[in-house]
This record gives C-alpha cells, structure tokens and sequence, in this order.
C-alpha cells in the first residue's frame, strides 16, 4: 500500500524552530521526525511514500536526494500553494497517479498505531474512509470523532471549546481512504480534510473510527515535542535511550539529566541541561541552566544565563551572560 505523509505546515508553534526548517525535519533524539515516521510506515508494509509538501520543500529534497527515506521509496509532490489538509491529499495522490486504496498521515504524530490492523478493520467494515481514533484528556485541541458500536462515526468535530467536545477519542492522524474520497474534495482551493471532507462523510455515514489506546502523541507544540524525546529516553517506548550523542561534548563538571545533546554541542563546566533539548553545535555557557526547553541549532547560551519553562531558542540565536528566559522564545515570535 501506498502513504501519502502530510508535512506541509507552516508549523507555527514551533516557532522560532520552524521558521527555515519544516516541523518533520527537526530532530527526535537522533533522526529527524520524518525518518520515525516513515519507519514506522516501514514495518508495517508500505512500500513507498508520496510527501506532501509545501512550506520548504528543499528540506527535505536536499536530506533525501536519492529519494528514499528509512529505507522506503519515496516521491514529492510539492503544492504550488498550501491547500489544506484536503486539498494536499488530492494534490498529492493525481500527483503520485493514486487509484487504489492508501493510507494518508499527519506527519507530526508519532505512534505505535498497528497501521495493518486500521487497513485490515478499514476492509471488513467496507467503510470509504477509516480514520484511527485515540482518547485524550482535553479533546479541544483535536478534531473530535464519536462514533456508534461499530465504528460508524457520528460526527465529526474540529478543536471544538472544551465543554461541547462529545467524547474524548480524537482523530489520530492515520487515515485508510478509498480512492472515491478525491471525488469529494474540490480541486485547485484550500480544503480543509478535518473542517470539510471527513464531517460531510459523517454525515452520509461512510465514515469509520478505529479505536487505539497504543502510544500517540501529536509532537507540534513545545511540550508535546519535548515529551516524545522525554519518552524515548525514559523507556516508555521500548528500552530507555540515551539522549547524549557520541559527537557531544559534555564537561566533566557540567550536569546532564534527561536530556538530548546533539552532536557537536558543547556543554560547559558548571553547566546544568534538564528536561530539555539541546540541538547539534550549540553552546551551554559555563553555570549555564537550561532546563524544560528547547535550543536549536548552533545557538549560544551565554554563562550563567538560565533557560527555563518551555522557552524555545531559535538555530543561531544567542541568549546573551547572565540573562533568563523563562516560557520566552528567542528570537520573540508575535
Ligand atoms: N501538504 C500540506 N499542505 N500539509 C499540510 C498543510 C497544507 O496546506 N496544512 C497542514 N499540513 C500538514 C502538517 O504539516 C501536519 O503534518 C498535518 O498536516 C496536520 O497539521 P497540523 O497543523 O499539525 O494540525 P493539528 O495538529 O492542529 O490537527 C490535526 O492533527 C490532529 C492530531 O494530531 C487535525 O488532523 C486534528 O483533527 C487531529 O486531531
Ligand atoms: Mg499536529
């Protein structure tokens, strides 16, 4: 079966990370999301995969020249304008020349989802559309989905306030879809798959939820991102990791707790990194703290400077000596 992965976002809540490289290009420990993504895909029998692209397309070009990612082939289909979640399926899949069922996904999620259980209850229900369903505390954030006793979906609810959600099983971001879903989606426009296509299949009622309750986690927020990395190496998903990579330069008396220092990053005497994220050739000053955060690539964090509560330094920037940032982003976003 074919994929179509979605990594065309504009990935603002990432900012100031996302702003020159895509969301699915930044790092979880080692790789980049992608690979994990397309990985994941891997194991599962996909046989190639069509990216969806948009925003910076090169990226991912320039890391995959010989078009194969994870070991699976891959082609680009890179929109001439952002589309929408809809509108890059049905770009993406003429593009591709799709004319039989396939798999499309959010490329932002990272899931032990057993993508050949969703194709195989996609097939027994004879449901046009099957998206994967996972429950959550607060559902606002997500698109909604109830759905009957055998999986019919009822309804179909973008980020709705948090005391109207219905349930609390969310849609995943895997979806198994017929090639008759294309029909259902305007060409040449912004078609938004979760705000148009997915709730008028609900209500003809040919839309389908399978329900998973395997790790899930949705990496587009400063939190979500650092918890998947945080997972890794706790040992939620299989044998703990280390987040320390080998090209890493940690100071004897310097203190690292659960957290990822890419390669070439320096990490100086007396510095203290916890909870956080530390990206390839940056710079942790000497009694540096960095601690619940994210610094990206090649950015400097001045001695004795603190980094703290979710703030988010930008590739390059430099947090001057002495200073603290606390929930801030650097450079500020507006
Ligand atoms: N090619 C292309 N073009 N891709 C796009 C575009 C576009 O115009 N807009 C968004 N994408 C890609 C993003 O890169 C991402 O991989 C995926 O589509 C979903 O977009 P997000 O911006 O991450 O959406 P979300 O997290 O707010 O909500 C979506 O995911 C939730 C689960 O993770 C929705 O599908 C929700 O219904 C869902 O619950
Ligand atoms: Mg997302």
């Amino acid at each position: 079966m074919r994929a179509v992965v979605l990594v065309g976002g504009l990935g603002t809540r990432l900012r100031p990370l996302t702003t020159d490289l895509p969301k699915q290009m930044l790092p979880i420990l080692d790789r980049p999301m992608i690979e994990h993504v397309v990985g994941h895909l891997a194991t599962h029998g996909i046989d190639e995969v069509v990216l969806s692209l948009g925003f910076l397309p090169g990226a991912f070009l320039d890391a995959y020249p010989d078009g194969r990612c994870a070991g699976v082939p891959l082609t680009y289909a890179v929109e001439p304008e952002p589309l929408d979640t809809a509108g890059a399926i049905r770009f993406a899949a003429e593009d591709a020349g799709i004319e039989e069922t396939f798999l499309v996904l959010n490329g932002d999620v990272l899931t032990d989802l057993a993508v050949d259980e969703l194709i195989l209850f996609h097939r027994a229900s004879g449901a046009e559309a099957t998206v994967s369903l996972t429950p959550v505390d607060d559902p606002s954030r997500y698109g909604v989905v109830p759905t009957d006793a055998d999986g019919r979906v009822t309804g179909f609810i973008e980020k709705p306030p948090a005391d109207e959600a219905p349930c609390n099983w969310i849609n995943a971001g895997t979806y198994v879809l017929e090639p008759s879903v294309l029909q259902r989606i305007p060409p040449g426009r912004r078609v938004s798959v979760e705000r148009e296509v997915f709730p008028a299949m609900a209500d003809a009622g040919t839309l389908f939820g399978f329900r998973s309750e395997c790790y899930w986690v949705d990496t587009g927020t400063p939190e979500t991102y650092l918890d998947v990395q945080l997972d890794l190496m706790d040992g939620v998903r299989g044998p703990a990791r280390s987040g320390v990579d080998d090209a890493a330069e940690v100071h004897t008396g310097a203190m690292v707790r659960r957290s990822v220092i890419g390669p070439g990053a320096v990490v100086a005497e007396g510095a203290r990194v916890c909870d956080s994220v530390v990206m390839a050739g940056s710079n942790i000053g000497e009694g540096a703290v960095v601690d619940g955060s994210l610094v990206g690539r090649d950015a400097s964090i001045g001695s004795d400077a603190q980094v703290l509560g979710f703030s988010v330094v930008g590739h390059g920037a430099v947090v001057a000596v002495g200073e603290r940032l606390d929930g801030d982003r650097r450079p500020e976003q507006d």
